[in-house]
C-alpha cells in the first residue's frame, strides 16, 4: 500500500510538471486575457514537496493584491500565528513494533467515504489564483478522490462546479438578508447534487482586514461572485469588493431560529461553520444539525480568538460523539491531521493551501497539495504505530 501511495505522489508530480503556470501575476490583473495562455512546463511544481514550498511558489506567482487577499489574517494576525504555533506545540507519541502494513486512511463523514480525512474548505474567488477558478479546484479534488466545499462567494456558479465534480460537493452558505434569495441558493445547491450545506455562522460582519485594505483589494476584471448574479440590483451594483459584499448582503441578525428555519427548507445535512465555544457546540448538537466545523475563519475575522486546535478538545468533549466535528485553520502537515483527529476531529479542511496549489499548477497543483498531506498523514500514522483512523485517539499525543 505504501508503495502505491508513493507512486501516486510521484506520478502526480510528473503530471503537474507539465501543467504549471507562470502567469498568475498577469492573470490576477486580467484573468480573461490570460485564460487562453498555454501553461508552459515548470520545474517549480515538481520541486514543491511540502505545502510551505507551494506557498513560496504561489507568492511569487500571484499579484500583490491577490496575495494579500488570500494570505492575510485579521488585524495584527495574532490568531493567524497561533493557528500554526498551536499545532507545532503539540507533540506526538510514537509506538514501535506494531504491524502497520495494512494501514488505511479511509474515513466516513456524513455517510460519505473519503480516502483520507482532508476536505477542501470553502474559499471565495478561486479565479484570483487560476483562470479556471473553481473548475480547476474541483478537478484537483476529484483527482485526489476527496470532497470540496464550494463557497457562496465562488467565481464559478455552483451548477458549473457540480457538473465537473466527480466526488462529493458540499455548498457553503452565507445566509443573505434576502431570505427568498437564500432559499433559492439552497434549492440550487440541492438541485445540482450538493451533498451537504455548510452554514457559516462566524461572520455577521467582516473582521479588520487591514492588509486587504492596504492592498486596495477589489474584484479584478472578469471575476465576479457568480452565485450572486441573481441578487437584486441595488446590491449588485455594489459587489465590487468583499467588504461591500459583507456590508450589503450578510444578515446582521442571524440566530439559532434561522438555523431551525434552514433545516426546515433544506433536505441536506446542515453543518455549522465557525464554532469555537463548547457551549455553542452543545446548542448546535441539541438543535439537530448534522455537525459543526471548529473554525476561526482562517483567522480572518476576530483577532486574538484561540487557535482552532486549542479550541477543539473542549468542543469535542462537550459534543461527545453526538454529531460530526470537523476542524480547519492552519493545517499544513500530515502530523497536523493526526493531531486534530487525536483531539476529536472526524476530518479536517484546508483553505489557503488550495490557493497555493491552484496558483502553482491549477488542478494538478491542488491534487499534489492533497496527495502530499495524504502521504504525510500515512507516514505520521505508521510512525505512531496506528493502522486505521478509528484507532486514533489521545494516546497518539505526548501528554
Ligand atoms: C481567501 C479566503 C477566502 C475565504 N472565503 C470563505 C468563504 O467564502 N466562506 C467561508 O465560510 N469561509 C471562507 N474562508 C475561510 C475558510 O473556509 C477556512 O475557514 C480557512 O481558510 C481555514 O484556514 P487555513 O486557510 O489556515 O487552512 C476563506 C479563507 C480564505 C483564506
Amino acid at each position: 500500500m505504501k508503495t502505491t501511495r508513493r507512486q501516486a505522489l510521484l506520478s502526480g508530480a510528473a503530471i503537474a510538471t507539465a501543467a504549471a503556470l507562470p502567469f498568475q501575476k498577469a492573470m490576477a490583473a486580467n484573468p480573461e486575457q490570460s485564460s487562453s495562455s498555454k501553461p508552459p512546463a515548470d520545474q517549480a511544481l515538481a520541486g514543491a514537496v511540502s505545502l510551505s514550498d507551494f506557498e513560496g511558489v504561489a507568492h511569487e506567482r500571484m499579484s500583490h493584491m491577490a496575495w494579500e487577499y488570500i494570505n492575510s489574517g485579521a488585524a495584527d494576525e495574532i490568531t493567524l500565528r497561533w493557528n500554526r504555533e498551536a499545532f507545532d506545540r503539540i507533540r506526538l507519541n510514537p509506538r514501535v513494533l506494531r504491524d502497520t502494513t495494512k494501514l488505511s486512511t479511509k474515513v466516513r463523514v456524513l455517510g460519505q467515504e473519503l480516502p483520507f480525512p482532508v476536505i477542501l474548505a470553502p474559499t471565495s474567488l478561486h479565479k484570483l489564483a487560476h483562470p479556471e477558478g473553481e473548475l480547476a479546484t474541483v478537478k484537483g479534488a476529484g483527482q485526489a478522490g476527496t470532497a470540496m466545499v464550494l463557497s457562496t462567494m465562488s467565481s464559478t456558479t455552483v451548477e458549473d462546479v457540480a457538473k465537473a465534480a466527480t466526488h462529493p460537493l458540499w455548498f457553503q452558505l452565507y445566509v443573505q438578508k434576502d431570505k427568498g434569495f437564500t432559499e433559492h441558493l439552497v434549492a440550487r445547491a440541492e438541485a445540482c447534487g450538493c451533498k451537504a450545506l455548510v452554514v457559516t455562522v462566524d461572520t455577521p460582519i467582516e473582521g479588520a482586514r487591514n492588509r486587504q485594505e492596504r492592498a486596495k483589494f477589489q474584484l479584478p476584471p472578469g471575476v465576479d461572485l457568480a452565485n450572486l448574479r441573481g441578487l437584486k440590483t441595488q446590491f449588485r451594483a455594489q459587489l465590487d469588493s468583499e467588504k461591500k459584499v459583507f456590508a450589503n448582503i450578510l444578515p446582521d441578525r442571524l440566530t439559532w431560529n434561522d438555523i431551525e428555519w434552514l433545516q426546515s427548507v433544506s433536505k441536506l445535512p446542515v453543518l455549522l461553520k465557525g464554532i469555537l465555544n463548547a457551549d455553542d457546540a452543545d446548542i448546535a448538537a441539541r438543535s439537530g444539525v448534522a455537525g459543526i466545523l471548529v473554525s476561526n475563519h482562517g483567522a480572518r475575522n476576530l483577532d486574538t480568538v484561540p487557535a482552532t486546535i486549542d479550541a477543539l478538545p473542549r468542543v469535542a468533549d462537550k459534543v461527545a460523539g453526538r454529531m460530526v466535528v470537523l476542524l480547519d485553520g492552519g493545517v499544513r502537515r500530515g502530523t497536523d491531521v493526526l493531531k486534530a483527529m487525536a483531539l476529536g476531529a472526524n476530518a479536517v479542511l484546508i483553505g489557503r493551501p488550495v490557493f497555493y496549489g491552484l496558483a502553482t499548477g491549477g488542478a494538478d497543483g491542488v491534487t499534489k497539495v492533497l496527495n502530499i498531506l495524504r502521504h504525510e498523514f500515512e507516514m505520521a500514522m505508521a510512525l505512531s504505530g496506528i493502522d486505521s483512523v478509528e484507532k486514533i485517539d489521545r494516546n497518539a499525543l505526548w501528554t
